[in-house]
């Protein structure tokens, strides 16, 4: 059966058992992601953002509900996505373009085939330069740069990213966001994408997912029909601004919400 969604959450929850009692960390998800499309998820520390998308990709178990990519149900590591997480998890003693590699050897397929397309990765985010370096002689946006090129080299379908630039400044932030807007509309990835900062998430994104605290459920979900390819200028548009406002005050007001029941 085709159901014409990349990425289909349906009624999905997640409560977790510890030893001081369970934790309800997301209540009913529903949340479908068209092929191509680029969704950013936003909401306050702790309600479950992580979860949901360690639960995507298959790392973390679900309490109940389905999730599927493609026609594929996930019930255990998934291996057909990449995924960029806010620590870049490079290994130091690899050479960049060997990080960029190692999916590619670790799905046993042959390095060779694959040499051309990551230095053309890392020609794409400015670090062809730096392919024979270590990751040690990089800087933090640098690293993270080559993390990305290392979730695209094995090409697939589906990219997850968790605050992939949460570690940044704001300058190198914007400049690397720029470049994975462009990565991804020439690629056509379909991309859930988490972030605290609501601009990155309007300038990135065809549509952002505002979630609410703890238990986290979803509280909006927002259309940026702005014109592709995003561009800096972009943040100067009235609509990017009202796009922005909008989703802060939601975050806003379910932060006030939350305080009056305390
Ligand atoms: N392994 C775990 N065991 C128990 N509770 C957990 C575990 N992982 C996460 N939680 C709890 O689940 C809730 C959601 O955590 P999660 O990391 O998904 O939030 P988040 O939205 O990603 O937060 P942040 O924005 O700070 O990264 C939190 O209350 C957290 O304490
Ligand atoms: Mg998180």
């Amino acid at each position: 059966m085709t159901t014409g969604k990349a990425i289909d959450i349906t009624d999905v929850s997640k409560t977790y058992r510890t030893g001081s009692g369970p934790v309800e960390a997301l209540r009913r998800i529903d949340l479908a992601v068209a092929a191509g499309e680029f969704v950013s998820i936003v909401g306050p520390s702790g309600c479950g953002k992580s979860t949901l998308l360690n639960m995507v990709a298959g790392l973390k178990s679900k309490s109940s509900g389905t999730i599927r990519i493609g026609e594929e149900f996930v019930n255990g590591p998934f291996t057909n996505v990449g995924i960029v997480f806010q620590r870049d998890l490079l290994m130091e003693w690899r050479t960049v373009l060997d990080n960029v590699l190692l999916q590619i050897e670790m799905r046993n397929l042959r390095k060779r085939d694959y040499a051309e397309r990551a230095m053309h990765l890392l020609d794409r985010v400015h670090l062809a330069d730096f392919a024979q370096r270590y990751p040690r002689e990089l800087s933090g946006g640098m690293r993270q740069r080559a993390s990305i090129c290392r979730a695209l080299i094995h090409d697939a379908p589906v990219m997850l990213m968790d605050e992939p630039f949460g570690a940044l400044d704001a300058l190198t932030r914007d400049d690397i966001a720029a470049d994975l807007a462009e990565i991804c509309e020439e690629a056509g990835k379909t991309t859930i994408f988490i972030t605290h900062s609501i601009s990155e998430a309007v300038y990135l994104s065809d549509r952002v997912i505002v979630m609410s605290g703890r238990p986290g459920g979803i509280m909006a979900d927002i259309s940026i029909n702005l014109v592709r390819p995003r561009r800096h200028s972009l943040r100067e548009d009235p609509r990017f601004g009202q796009h922005v406002t909008e989703i802060r005050d939601l975050l806003e007001a379910d932060k006030d919400s939350r305080r009056e029941v305390q």
